[in-house]
Parts: structure tokens; sequence; C-alpha cells
């Protein structure tokens, strides 16, 4: 998978050892869902997902390997593509375009022919969208399938903030594009591109699992190209990283004023039986707040902790290794 700041590849048994047993169908809703690394787990353990983020491109991700069961059959692109439209954007490219010159020819994100062959796609695929031979969910599927497809041949060292100097050794590997695997669960799942105050202010579920940023990193930012590609938008490209100029609406998890205010609301207005809540010790909400804070739920409270690969520490030690920790109200 795409590698996603704060992803929590590694600890998805942990975390759903820590709510078993749930019956099968319980509702488990993730409002800062990123990639859909979380929900997709559970959706294959039983559970009926319901899943958020405000960035385009992890709402498509999400869409795709969580709300989808299988991949789009693309009707409406049977005549131009032959049916089989993983081999058609396998097979195209383009001459110019806006990713070639700027995030090739004037930023090294891509080896030349991987960016003719990335922006064949981009261009097939918004064509597509714009003579509306493909639907939303189709669109979603395309774009995040193509957004993994060329994460594994740029040029950086994880994020779309900086690329890397020379092109390593992933960069000169050839781009070939690959449909994502929805995954396999039994019960319906949604996914919303919504702030994650008012998901949670809409749906009951059972298990609130809480994975909020836990710094001032904007994603937005760090993840500029897939945003860019999600949205569908020719950006304007700044600075040395070419992170376009947007006027995005700066979420209140990411700074240090809002996210106190933006916490106890999500809190007070989530109606759940057990409430999971992911961060960090050094995180922008200090562990003194969180405690009352969550108290003031009733319920009781247990603490774990976790260190980088996703085993299991004492709380002592946790001021020493422990990267995660996590809290679980039961109510
Ligand atoms: C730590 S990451 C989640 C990682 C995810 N659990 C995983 O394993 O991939 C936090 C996510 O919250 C999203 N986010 C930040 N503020 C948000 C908000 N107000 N509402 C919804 N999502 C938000 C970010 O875009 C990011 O995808």
């Amino acid at each position: 998978m795409l590698r996603y700041l704060g992803s929590k590849t590694l600890l998805v048994e942990q975390i759903n050892e820590l709510i078993d047993p749930q019956p099968k169908g319980s509702v488990f809703c993730d409002p800062f869902g990123g990639i859909g690394t979380v929900g997709s787990y559970m959706k294959q353990k039983g559970f009926q997902v319901i899943s958020g983020d405000l960035l385009q491109f992890a709402h498509y991700f999400q869409k795709a390997l969580i709300q989808l069961d299988a991949p789009p059959t693309f009707p409406n692109l049977i005549s131009e593509t032959g049916g089989d439209v993983e081999s058609f954007l396998n097979q195209i490219s383009a001459q110019h375009g806006w990713l070639i010159k700027s995030y090739c020819e004037e930023r090294s994100f891509f080896t030349q022919e991987n960016a003719e062959h990335i922006q064949g796609c981009i261009d097939a695929i918004w064509g597509w969208k714009a003579s509306h031979h493909i639907d939303e969910n189709e669109y979603a599927f395309l774009i995040a399938s193509l957004i993994q497809s060329m994460d594994r041949v740029a040029n950086t060292a994880g994020t779309y903030y900086a690329y890397l100097k020379r092109y390593y050794r992933k960069a000169i590997q050839p781009f070939n594009f690959r449909f994502l695997h929805p995954v396999q669960g039994e019960y319906p799942c949604q996914c919303y591109l919504k702030d994650a105050n008012t998901l949670v202010k809409q749906h009951e579920c059972q298990i609130l699992y809480l994975d909020p940023p836990y710094n001032t990193r904007d994603y937005a930012k760090y993840y500029h190209l897939p945003e860019t590609i999600a949205r569908g938008e020719v950006p304007i490209p700044t600075g040395k990283s070419g992170v376009p100029d947007r006027h995005e609406i700066r979420s209140p998890y990411i700074q240090q004023t809002k996210v106190e205010g933006a916490f106890r609301e999500l809190l007070a207005s989530s109606c759940c039986q057990m409430i999971l809540f992911h961060y960090t010790d050094n995180g922008l909400l200090h562990e003194e707040f969180i405690r009352d804070t969550l108290s003031e739920l009733g319920g009781t409270i247990e603490e774990y902790f976790f260190d980088c690969k996703g085993y299991r520490t004492s709380s002592l030690s946790s001021s020493v290794s422990s990267k995660h920790h996590v809290y679980k109200v039961t109510l």
C-alpha cells in the first residue's frame, strides 16, 4: 500500500484484539480513516464499516477498498478499451501535459518515461469522467488504483513534500497500472468525504475508532500530488516541491489553538458503546487533557501502549519507546 503518514498497518490486529469480542455486523466508525487501512481490515473481520476523511484521494482509497466489494465492470468503456480497462491503461501514454512538465521536467518526481505513462492515464480517466463514461465509484476506483500504481515509482522518500535529487532505485522501475483489490466483507460499508466531527454527529456506532493527526503536519500538503489527481484539477504548482496554492480548510486537529475544542466537541456529540482513541504522548493534545476529557463521558478507561512495530509495551516504558497510546473507553 501507499506509504501513508501515521498508517496503522502494523497495528490492525492489536486494534481488533482490543475490541474483541463484538457481535458480527457491529458498526465500526473510523472518521479519520486515511487510505482505509484499519477500515478495510475491520470489514474483513465482519464489521459494518463507516469511514471518513477530509482528503479526496483518501476518500477514493476508502471507496475502492472498503465501500466496493469487487472492481467495477466499466460497461461504458467496452468499445474504447475492448473490455479490459486495466490493460488499456497500461498501454497508453501522453507526450505533453502538466504532470510531465511540472513533476518530471521541472521537479524530478518521476522519470520521463513513467511521467508520460502516468499523464496518459490521468488524461484518460479525467476524460472519461468529463464525458460521463464512468460514474463516481468507477472514477474513485480508477484514481485510487492510479495513485497506488504511481506511488510505486515515485522518486520520493515517502511523501510528496520533496523529491530525491537523483533517481532512486524504485523510481527507475517501469510504471505499471494495476487495479486495487476491494476487500470482501459480509456487511455493506459506507465511506464519506467529510469532517470527522460532522460524520460522528451523524452516525451512531458500536465502536468509534479515532486516529487523528497528532502534529501540525498538513496531509493535504504532504500528499498534494495524489490530491490534485483525485480532484481532477490542473494545478498551479509553487515552490520546490510543486505544492499547489490551494485554499484548503485546515483541519482543527493540526492546529494547537483549535484541537482541544474540536476533540471535546467530537466526543460530546458521539453516540457509541466503545471509543478507541489512538494517539501519541508527544502530540498536540496532552495526556492529562485527554484523560480528563474522556472521563467526562463516564464509563471506564483502559490504556494500552504499542511500539512502532506493533508490539505491546508497558506504560512504564512508554516514555522511552512507545509511539502509540490507545485509550479504550467502555461506555
Ligand atoms: C493518522 S491519519 C489516519 C491513518 C489511518 N488510520 C491509517 O491507518 O492509514 C489521520 C487522517 O485524518 C485525516 N484528517 C485530518 N483532519 C481531519 C478531519 N477534521 N476530519 C476528517 N479527517 C481528518 C487526515 O487527512 C489523515 O488521513
